[in-house]
């Protein structure tokens, strides 16, 4: 049987590492999950449950998920990404959805020939024994005015400067937490996409790939 890839990438908000999961997983058949919209998920149950919002809902709600639920637009805003990096700080809800994400970075659907999960404990927790360990990271002013570019073209209302501001906040929750904080693992390799191309950062990311995999 043929070795399954496995691709782990850590990074902070809006640092391009979801596109760059997309293109990898694509040109590799990899199955692709983007973990924080598992977070997102769970904000959203937050904000839509208010007072009813528990574990035992928000355990219910994760052993039915689909992941096509995890596309929709309203997993997008500011808001929902806020109160994400809030209960993501909660080590019970750490815990109901990493047997979730285990599954999928493990047991892919047959037709792929492995996986790819992008989050912020990818590297730490989640896939430690990753093929591919990659830290992808870009300038603070940068990520925000992409993340505004890409919110602007999906029509979701919002400012340049109320997403540095949300971006910001995610930051300080994410780095400093005390569970699973974000940080860059001693054996991923870190990308800074702040003066790269989508493609020309896909490009690094493959050659550094297709020399381990003898492509
Ligand atoms: O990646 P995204 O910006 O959609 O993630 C939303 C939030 O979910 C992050 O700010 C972070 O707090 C949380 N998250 C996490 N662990 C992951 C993925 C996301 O704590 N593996």
């Amino acid at each position: 049987m043929k070795k399954q890839i496995s691709v782990a990438i850590d990074s902070p908000a809006a640092a391009g590492a979801g596109t760059q999961a997309k293109l990898i997983a694509k040109y590799y058949n990899l199955f692709y999950l983007d973990t924080g919209k598992i977070y997102r998920f769970v904000g959203y149950l937050k904000i839509k449950y208010k007072k009813e919002f528990n574990y035992t809902l928000v355990k219910k709600k994760i052993k039915n998920l689909k992941v096509k639920e995890l596309q929709k637009k309203k997993l997008l805003s500011n808001k929902v990404a806020t109160v994400a990096s809030i209960i993501a700080k909660d080590k019970k809800i750490r815990k109901i959805v990493h047997n979730f994400q285990k599954k999928c970075a493990y047991k892919p659907p047959k037709n792929f020939s492995g996986s790819i999960l992008d989050g912020r404990d990818i590297t730490s927790v989640i896939m430690k024994d990753a093929m591919f360990k990659f830290f992808i990271t870009a300038n603070i002013k940068t990520r925000a005015k992409r993340r505004f570019k890409e919110l602007k073209s999906l029509d979701i209302k919002t400012s340049y400067n109320e997403v540095l501001k949300s971006i910001k906040k995610r930051d300080k929750n994410d780095y400093n937490r005390k569970i699973s904080p974000l940080k860059k693992t001693k054996d991923s390799i870190l990308i800074n996409t702040t003066n790269l191309t989508k493609r020309s950062c896909f490009l690094k990311i493959k050659l550094i790939m297709d020399k381990k995999l003898n492509f």
